[in-house]
């Protein structure tokens, strides 16, 4: 269905509902989650920290946050039955759809038989999500049956510890550690009013965040930071780059990675993923990447005002990490559900029916015409 209005579409400048777990600043500037500053989360906290902040509406203290880790530890293994049918999804399968059936899987296995059990369910998420990606991928490319046991007690550095088979740096566990935080919470995107609507009709966690995993996938959505990725490497220099990207706004292509329905000057995340962007890309010696990054950011902001999302520099940490473009999006969610699983429990803590209204403009009531009478 074509909407009359673009301008008009998309819910643009439509208070959907009301939230207390995310706050973005005032003319889109800054992020927090809970009243606290993205910047000093990023700085002080760890993703578990901000997880538990989410989820329980506090920071953790020591022991709060001892006890969260060591629940996520010892729920990383797969079932059985869950092992069996991630490896007959196809290698050439998007990990965004082994997610979305993992995801759905574990809930006919374990499912949530009341919203009791929804705070347990969604630490299961947490800790198995990561699992579930690495076992499908390592499988599927390398034959490899990964173990669920690791010394690594972060998402972080278990997920970059599980995808590498080697112990990964400090500075790498860091830099996945804040990019999880980065994308952990934004308020009422559409992934996240997805888990809602869902939720809104009183259904179980895991069909609302399999439902908020499908919505993920759309490269206007979470995808944007594998395309962005793609974009970028087509480039061998910054001088190619900016005829590149003219040549692509000449044609009216959106740059994957730019512009934000909610950010009107700048992404508050963008600062923080840049500057670990710029690290890692001087960590590894390279020339081209980050310059060419650089370059259609100030070819985007001259030509269109138009600034980088969080999506375009996270796709450049992700790379210097040693991760493969496909696992991009996926990353996203191993984050996220945090966010859409706070959102359940806010939905769940004061719930109506999502239903909105739609305008009408198909035909007006017609005469049914029998067989015989049709063209
Ligand atoms: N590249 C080129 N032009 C862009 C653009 C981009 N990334 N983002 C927006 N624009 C242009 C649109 O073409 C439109 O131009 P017009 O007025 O001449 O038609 C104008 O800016 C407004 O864009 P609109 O699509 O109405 O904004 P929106 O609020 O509906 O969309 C996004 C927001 C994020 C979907 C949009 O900016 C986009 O598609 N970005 C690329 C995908 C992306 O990075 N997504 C991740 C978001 S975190």
């Amino acid at each position: 269905m074509t909407v009359k209005n673009k301008k008009t579409g998309g819910l643009a400048g439509v208070v959907a509902g009301q939230t207390g777990i995310a706050m973005v600043g005032a003319q889109g500037k800054g992020l927090f989650y809970r009243g606290y500053s993205i910047h000093d989360l990023t700085e002080h906290s760890s993703f578990e920290e901000v997880a538990f902040l989410l989820l329980y509406g506090k920071l953790p203290n020591q022991t709060d946050l001892d006890h969260f880790v060591s629940r996520l530890i010892n729920q990383r293994a797969l079932p059985d039955e869950l092992k069996q049918t991630l490896r007959t999804i196809p290698a050439a399968a998007h990990p965004m759809d082994v997610l979305r059936t993992g995801c759905s899987m574990l809930g006919a296995l374990e499912p949530e038989t009341a919203f009791e059990q929804q705070a347990d369910k969604a630490e299961r998420l947490l800790a198995c999500l990561p699992s579930m990606l690495l076992y499908w991928y390592r499988f599927c490319n390398e034959g490899v049956e990964i173990d669920f046991e690791s010394a690594q007690p972060s998402i972080a550095g278990y997920f970059l510890e599980k995808l590498c088979g080697q112990e990964p740096s400090a500075t790498h566990v860091t830099a996945m550690d804040v990019s999880l935080i980065l994308y952990a919470e934004h308020e009422f995107n559409a992934s996240t009013f997805t888990a809602r609507v869902c939720t809104a009709t009183l259904s179980d966690i895991f069909s609302a965040i399999t439902a908020a995993i499908g919505t993920l996938r759309g490269p206007l959505h979470g995808g944007a930071n594998e395309a962005a990725m793609e974009l970028i490497e087509k480039f061998q220099t910054p001088d190619e780059a900016e005829a590149g990207i003219m040549k692509m706004l000449e044609d009216k292509s959106l740059i994957m990675g730019f512009g934000h329905r909610v950010y009107t000057v700048s992404d508050p995340r963008n600062d923080i993923v840049k500057s670990w962007a710029k690290r890692l890309s001087e960590e590894c010696g390279d020339a081209v990447l980050y310059p060419v990054s650089e370059r259609i950011e100030q070819v985007m902001w001259r030509e269109k005002k138009l600034f980088p999302n969080l999506d375009f520099y996270s796709a450049l940490v992700y790379h210097f990490l040693g991760i493969a473009t496909p696992l991009f999006t996926p990353i996203f969610v191993l984050s996220r559900v945090s966010g859409w699983s706070a959102h359940v429990f806010e939905q769940r803590g004061n719930n109506r029916l999502i239903r909105p209204g739609a305008e009408y403009i198909g035909p007006d009531e017609t005469t049914y015409p029998l067989m015989s009478e049709r063209e």
